[in-house]
């Protein structure tokens, strides 16, 4: 192959490129140009190397090898690429970041929405045609990723782009044939009955029922009555027989929630059903066959339970046989822009409405920690619909607490998953957490219903925040 003029890339400095790089990297344009997507490549200060020359297309004719020698910056704006960007603090720590949105502009050019990939350049410098490269970032237009609804990041009605999320869903495509138990953790509204359904659908029982019962939620004779089922004239009120959850269960799924709250008799009786698969309705002795698939939920750490004595050992170990932990939101923010736009997609299909989010808009919350997670972002969704007044959501129609909180340390995900402070050290997640929860506090004026409502945690979940973070109003405490 030789190289005719629209292949020939401009020099960066002195050096121009040998002929062999310059065909390797066209090859690359491309292909990439084939599937869509424009790329970028920056050497180590973050300036541009090579611009596909798909960015003539989307800019603007020439665009492509104006940019070369050009500071990543001036293309997508230095709140993303300026010196404490987050997506060049992530490069320089060696984290890839996916799905983050940006608008493509230079100046006296079109602007468009995109929809970005940052990743550094894995290689020895003598493995790659130009040892310069030191990052890539490609783009691909925002509206094109938003028709894309059948992506591998979605997985029926739940979104996962985060690597974390993905090995979940993986993990959950394996399980299709097994009947083993299931115990799914995390923090509350991180999205663990959308994994039970997502395990449930994709199960042989998918055209049987998905029952759920709330352990919590019932005092412990009821609740017994609730999963068994009761023979008319058991206890005073039982005019009739009734049906159980087990047994309306039969050929579907039991998604036994908040398990840590199961009162110890009734978690003698669980075992046996796991143990045997037998139990008996209330007030009758005839044993009966239970056959639901069982999975459990919990959003404390049954750890602890197990230490305290408040959770018999031999029943955990039963229900955990494939253990999954769905982490919380704020260690997997590249879930946060595809989850906003799913949900707000939620909210303006029922309204019958268009809307979308600003860049700044999705700054905002891709900077904010989500002590209530995808529940809390669902809110928020639902509020910046409420109150936008034009079809782009801006900052000023998000929740204060998202609009006020402090975004001086830019949390990253590390693989294990804790939060990772660019400059200062480690910190605390439950710091972070604290902070959030004190910002909706007195944005709500202490109202605990009301904070509950916006961080989108239940009063009893804030409550219980409230205490293990210690914290009280000023004048309480
Ligand atoms: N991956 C996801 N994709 C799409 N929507 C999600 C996802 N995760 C959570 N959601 C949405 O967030 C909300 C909370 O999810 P879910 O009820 O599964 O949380 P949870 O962990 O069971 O919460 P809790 O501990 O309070 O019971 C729901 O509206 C759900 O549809
Ligand atoms: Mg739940």
């Amino acid at each position: 192959m030789s190289l005719s003029s629209e292949m020939v890339c401009p020099p960066v400095g002195d050096q121009p490129l040998s002929e062999a790089t310059q065909i390797a990297l066209y090859g690359v344009t491309r292909v990439l140009a084939s599937v869509g997507r424009a790329f970028v490549c920056l050497d180590s200060d973050f300036r541009i190397v090579h611009a596909s020359y798909l960015l003539d297309d989307l800019l603007g004719k020439g665009i492509s090898r104006a940019l070369v020698g050009r500071g990543i910056e001036e293309l997508l704006g230095a709140d993303l690429f300026g010196a404490r960007g987050p997506l060049r603090e992530a490069l320089v720590a060696g984290h890839r970041r996916e799905g983050w949105r940006a608008t493509l502009q230079l100046k006296d050019t079109v602007s468009r929405l995109v929809s970005i990939t940052a990743a550094p350049v894995v290689h020895e410098p003598s493995d790659i045609c130009d040892p310069r490269m030191r990052f890539v970032v490609l783009l691909r237009p925002a509206e094109e990723e938003e028709s894309c609804s059948n992506s591998p990041a979605f997985y029926s009605d739940a979104i996962a782009c985060s690597p974390a999320m993905q090995r979940i869903f993986r993990l959950v495509e394996t399980l299709q044939h097994s009947e083993a138990a299931v115990l799914i953790s995390g923090e509350s509204g991180t999205g663990k009955e959308v994994v039970a359904r997502a395990i449930h659908q994709s199960s042989p029982r998918s055209s049987g029922p998905f029952i759920g019962v709330n352990c919590g939620a019932l005092p412990g004779d009821l609740l017994e009555s609730e999963l068994f089922g009761h023979i008319r004239g058991a206890f005073t009120g039982a005019v009739r027989d009734r049906v159980g959850r087990f047994e309306l269960a039969s050929h579907g799924t039991l998604f036994l929630d908040e398990i840590g709250d199961l009162p110890p008799l009734l978690q003698v009786k669980l075992l046996r059903v796991l143990q045997e698969r037998q139990y008996e309705r209330v007030g009758e002795s005839v044993p009966r066959t239970a056959r639901a698939r069982i999975i459990a939920a919990t959003n404390v750490d049954l750890r602890i339970a197990l230490r305290q004595g408040r959770l018999r050992e031999d029943l955990y170990y039963r229900l955990c046989v494939v253990p999954i932990e769905v982490p919380p939101l704020r260690d997997r923010r590249e879930d946060i822009p595809p989850l906003a736009s799913h949900l707000l997609n939620r909210v303006t299909c029922q309204h019958g409405l268009i809307r979308r989010m600003s860049p700044q808009a999705m700054r905002l919350l891709l900077e904010y920690s989500w002590p209530g997670n995808v529940r809390e972002l669902a809110n928020v969704m639902e509020y910046a619909v409420a109150v936008a007044k034009i079809e782009t959501i801006l900052p000023e129609d998000l929740p204060a607490e998202i609009r006020l909180s402090t975004p001086a340390p830019k949390p990253f995900a590390t693989e294990r998953g804790a939060l990772r402070l660019p400059d200062s050290g480690q910190q605390e997640p439950r710091t972070v957490e604290a902070d959030r929860l004190l910002s909706a506090l007195e944005t709500h004026r202490w109202s605990r219903s009301e904070a509950a409502r916006a961080l989108g945690l239940s009063r009893s979940t804030l409550w219980r925040k409230m205490r293990e973070l210690h914290l009280t109003e000023k004048s309480e405490g």
